[in-house]
């Protein structure tokens, strides 16, 4: 163990301010300030000094987030002020009849000013959290107003939660309560993954959330990257604060995300005029809100006020109606996917729902369209599941001799004209035919998608020319693509060829959990790429592992360690591995090339190797990688730092030049040996 020197503690003080800084801004402030490679450097650095230093983690380090033990179950807690709900008004005459409730409890007089405070009604799940002597210390569900779960493992994991207030002199118990949410591309992508396993999808964000802060292991949890708007406040008795909109600056102050959109309304006509400004603009905005949330700023008058059985009478969400809409199929078709499975969609004539035209619902699968008894020409009401899924609600009526025939799926595929085949016990038609191009169209698409290799400027459009060209039959022969060939294809200028080849290039940097998503193994969506990636360390790993000691890995059922199982004994999958492997792409964890501090190779600890020309049993970055797990570097040039230079097949100038400074040369074997 290394000696604890200030310089040490200095250096963890620094990394935690800079880290916390650099989260804040991206996940209160949305906007980023730091390079995502520079922050995990920063946090793998920290990291590795806490691991030597154990003296120095503190709860509310960065690196202290996701607790590594999972919830064995969550222990009810009493909360020690009740959560209420709110009474809901669907209507503006709705919302009058309340505020002339409230003021048949308080007469208002002639010169009072009565503000209120209006705020978007978030759709997701309460949360109480308590923070003690500026730390956050607990974190509670609603439950059923009294008594909730401790669910604080889970809760230190969004990001948007401080784990210490940020100003010094915040009182000694403070509790906040606000909402947890789910962004909507993220339940969007949350319920792909889903479908991809076969798992329910999750009806809306709401559910998402509640589904997910009830996970028992705080891994899974910090994947699905949950955010939290605070909006109400508790302190000790004797404090400042007059108003919510004081307690929302103060929130706000002390690092919590606060909604952006709140406003203080002197009259009840600016609240109308809140709610229907919000009916429109809500399609815009990357969560979910279902009416708005009214309060009275005041405190004192809130106090006055107090509450009923079940609400307070100084407040009052005005919800909106759910967005349903109807409109006629034009056609019905099947969308072939990358993994053959093979969906009916309706197709419909264009309508407005939910801020988006909307002309596709899916019709999910042959059971679910025969039971809809959808038919071209069909009248439809259409509705979209937690605002994100058009789906078909059911078909309206119409005169039976009018209609159309029933739909019947096709028998074959339509991309590729092979038969189409449904697995007895199963409800999914699929597409077998490996070369199908729907297939390594969908396979291409995935593997470019942002979650998986990012590769900015592959669009659907252009993996279609390049498959067309007959440039790319496997994901791999997009990383042997040069300007030159790219730019012969229809409307690619030169410039964007090359922006082209720089970002597939880039996608290499791509870390190994993100290549396995990529894969598309079918039930591996992220967060399960992720926990095979954190436990498979490389691609030999995983490939060899068998299907009990893939099931052993938590979150990982066994329909997902058969899958993977069976893809790696796939021989064209193999070959797809060892292609992605020459071609440098990432297949082992970041961790892994970790310079060890301590290695038997004490030869190659801290020795500087250069390698030149041509090696015969393994490829340059082979060697490298070797080197470097046993704490060796390797750079790219020779200068007088350099131990050795290791000369492979027509290795050129860098060998003179090693001459002259007096290096040692090493064979491919005499490197090897250093090994033994
Ligand atoms: S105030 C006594 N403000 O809506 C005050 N609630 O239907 C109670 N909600 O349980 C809460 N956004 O989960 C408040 N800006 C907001 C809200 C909000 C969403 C939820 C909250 C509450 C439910 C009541």
């Amino acid at each position: 163990m290394k000696m604890l020197t200030p310089e040490i503690k200095q250096r963890v003080a620094k990394l935690r301010q800079q880290l916390q800084k650099a989260n804040y801004a991206y996940y209160v402030l949305d906007n980023s300030i730091m390079e995502d490679s520079i922050y995990d450097q920063l946090y793998r650095e920290l990291q590795n000094i806490e691991k030597q230093h154990p003296s120095l983690i503190t709860p509310d380090s960065p690196t202290q987030r996701v607790g590594d033990k999972p919830n064995s179950r969550f222990i009810s807690v009493i909360h020690s002020i009740p959560l209420y709900s709110l009474e809901n008004a669907f209507n503006i005459k709705e919302l009058k009849e309340w505020q002339e409730r409230w003021q048949s409890y308080y007469a208002v007089s002639n010169n009072e000013k009565i503000d209120y405070v209006c705020e978007l009604k978030i759709d997701g799940a309460a949360l109480a959290l308590t923070y003690k002597n500026g730390l956050l210390i607990k974190g509670v569900t609603r439950g059923d107003g009294k008594t909730g779960e401790d669910i604080t493992q889970n809760v230190r994991t969004i990001q948007s939660i401080p784990l210490k207030l940020a100003l010094d002199n915040s009182p000694t118990i403070v509790e906040v309560r606000g909402e947890a949410f789910l962004p909507l591309d993220e339940f969007k992508r949350l319920n792909v993954e889903r479908e991809e396993v076969k798992d329910p999808l999750f009806a809306n964000p709401r559910n998402a959330v509640a589904g997910t802060l009830r996970q028992l292991d705080p891994k899974v949890v910090s994947q699905r990257r949950l955010q939290f708007f605070a909006y109400t406040l508790h302190l000790p008795q004797n404090n400042s604060l007059n108003s919510q909109w004081e307690s929302l600056k103060w929130l706000k102050n002390q690092g919590f995300l606060v909604n952006p959109h709140r406003e203080l309304c002197p009259s009840l006509e600016d609240v109308v005029n809140y709610f229907r400004h919000w009916e429109i603009s809500r399609r815009y905005l990357p969560y979910m809100t279902d009416g708005v949330v009214i309060k009275l700023n005041n405190f004192g008058l809130q106090k006055q006020l107090g509450f009923t059985q079940k609400f307070p009478r100084w407040a009052i969400a005005l919800k909106y109606p759910a967005e349903e809409v109807i409109t006629r199929v034009k056609e019905i078709i099947v969308n072939v996917g990358r993994t053959g499975a093979v969906t009916p969609m309706a197709i419909m004539e264009p309508v407005h729902l939910g801020g988006t035209i909307v002309q596709r619902a899916t019709l999910h699968n042959h059971d679910h369209l025969t039971k809809l008894d959808i038919r071209i020409g069909d009248t439809v009401i259409i509705r979209k599941a937690g605002e994100i899924i058009p789906e078909v609600l059911r078909v309206l009526p119409e005169l039976p001799l009018l209609r159309s025939k029933p739909y019947s799926m096709p028998s074959h595929c339509p991309e590729c004209g092979s038969m189409l085949i449904r697995p007895l016990g199963e409800a999914v038609t699929r597409c077998i035919n490996i070369s199908c191009p729907a297939i390594l169209r969908g396979s291409l698409v995935h593997w470019v998608s942002r979650d998986a290799l990012n590769i900015r400027g592959l669009g659907e459009k252009i993996i279609v020319l390049l498959i067309n060209s007959g440039l790319v039959k496997s994901i791999a022969d997009l990383y042997c693509l040069s300007t030159e060939n790219i730019a012969i294809l229809d409307h690619i200028g030169q410039k964007s060829a090359s922006n082209l080849v720089a970002a597939i290039e880039n996608s290499k940097k791509q870390p190994w959990a993100r290549v396995l998503y990529g894969l598309g193994i079918r039930y591996v969506g992220n967060v399960t790429a992720k926990l095979l990636a954190d436990n498979f360390c490389t691609v030999e790993k995983l490939s060899q592992a068998s299907i009990v000691s893939l099931s052993l890995v938590p979150g990982v059922g066994e329909g997902i360690a058969k899958s993977v199982f069976n893809w790696f004994n796939i021989s064209e999958n193999i070959t797809l591995i060892k292609r992605l492997k020459n071609a440098e792409i990432q297949l082992q964890t970041y961790d892994d090339l970790i310079p060890k501090t301590t290695s038997k190779y004490t030869k190659i600890l801290n020795k500087i190797f250069v390698i030149t020309g041509t090696l015969s049993t393994l490829t340059r970055n082979e060697a490298k990688k070797m080197i470097e797990i046993e704490g060796g570097k390797v750079t790219n040039s020779v200068s007088s730092n350099t131990d050795y230079l290791v000369v492979g097949k027509s290795g050129g100038s860098k060998i003179i030049k090693a001459k002259t400074l007096g290096i040692n040369l090493l064979t491919e074997k005499e490197l090897l040996s250093m090994f033994d």
